[in-house]
């Protein structure tokens, strides 16, 4: 059976170490790392998230601050919101949580927020940072960041040699954790939905990532045995058998089945989820201290 890969554990590591070295920058006469998190609109699912994120910031020692905007606020209105934060010497960090309603335009909107404070790492800066391997001073995007984390917990942080397969392209995690792990060695294949013999490539992989969003796409079968796979994924889906209406968590991976097959594998809920909102207040941290003139922190 795999080693369950305890991402709530690391999380919460993450967070101690924001907490001390928050309280070390006080020490020092800086400012308290200030981060600003921006919702637009009632998306519930946003909600949960945003709370989540403030509650943590709070919890580390941070200068918290949320704008909850109405739906119809215009683009307009958050594009100064934005120049403001981008000019606050008490916020290192400027959160627009996505999506934003359909008219505005989200890419304006990230372009906007400055990318020193672009905690996110979703900024052309940033992400060109990552690419060429610049990540001395590169802000990388929270999840595939803390995925990483976790890769490195299992198989330390030289990954040279390994195949790695990352299934799913997108901006958010496919692509910056494609470049995390050429970084870190990894011969890296990207998968898509036009990727052809997807089970038969997976099985190639010493580490699988799976950010797809579809419940339980990667089966058992698709795993190379002993491998470190990386389920990115959480989709709810009905669960009638814990009631009518009911519904529960599943990941992008066909959890029991490939348990059996791996070497480690993280849970949905439970491993990479909590990661996210961890190393938002690590890239905060990281923020506050490049603006007080001081060496970055590594996690
Ligand atoms: N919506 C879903 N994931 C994210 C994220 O990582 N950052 C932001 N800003 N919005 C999101």
């Amino acid at each position: 059976m795999a080693e369950v890969i305890n991402g709530k554990s690391v999380a919460e590591d993450v967070v101690s170490k924001v907490k001390t070295l928050t309280a070390e920058l006080l020490v020092k006469g800086a400012t308290k790392p200030g981060l600003a998190v921006v919702i637009v609109g009632e998306d519930p699912a946003s909600q949960v998230y945003v709370a989540s994120k403030s509650r943590t910031a709070k919890e580390c020692g941070f200068h918290s601050l949320q704008h909850t905007l109405p739906a119809d606020t215009t683009e307009e209105q958050l594009l100064k919101i934005i120049g403001d934060l981008n000019a606050d010497k008490s916020i290192h960090g400027i959160l627009v949580q996505l999506p934003l309603p359909g008219h505005i335009d989200a890419g304006k909107v990230i372009q906007t927020i400055a990318p020193e404070k672009d905690v996110d790492g979703f900024h052309f800066i940033n992400v060109g940072k990552l690419g060429t391997g610049e990540l001395e001073t590169a802000f990388v995007p929270c999840t595939p960041a803390g995925s990483m984390l976790l890769i490195e917990r299992v198989r330390g942080k030289d990954l040279s040699g390994l195949n790695a397969v990352v299934v799913g392209r997108s901006n958010i995690v496919g692509k910056p954790m494609a470049n995390l792990l050429l970084a870190a060695n990894c011969t890296v294949t990207i998968a898509h939905s036009r990727t052809r013999d997807l089970p038969a490539l997976a099985r190639t992989a010493d580490i699988l990532v799976a950010a797809v969003g579809r419940p339980e796409m990667v089966k058992g079968d698709w795993v190379k045995p002993g491998a470190t796979v990386i389920d990115v994924g959480i989709n709810r889906v009905p669960a009638p058998e814990k009631g009518e209406g009911k519904s529960r968590l599943v990941g992008d991976v066909a959890y029991a089945e490939t348990a059996k097959v791996a070497g480690a594998i993280t849970p949905v809920p439970g491993g990479v989820g909590p990661m996210t909102i961890a190393m938002l207040m690590a890239n905060t941290v990281a923020s506050a201290y490049l603006a007080a003139g001081l060496k970055r922190p590594s996690f």
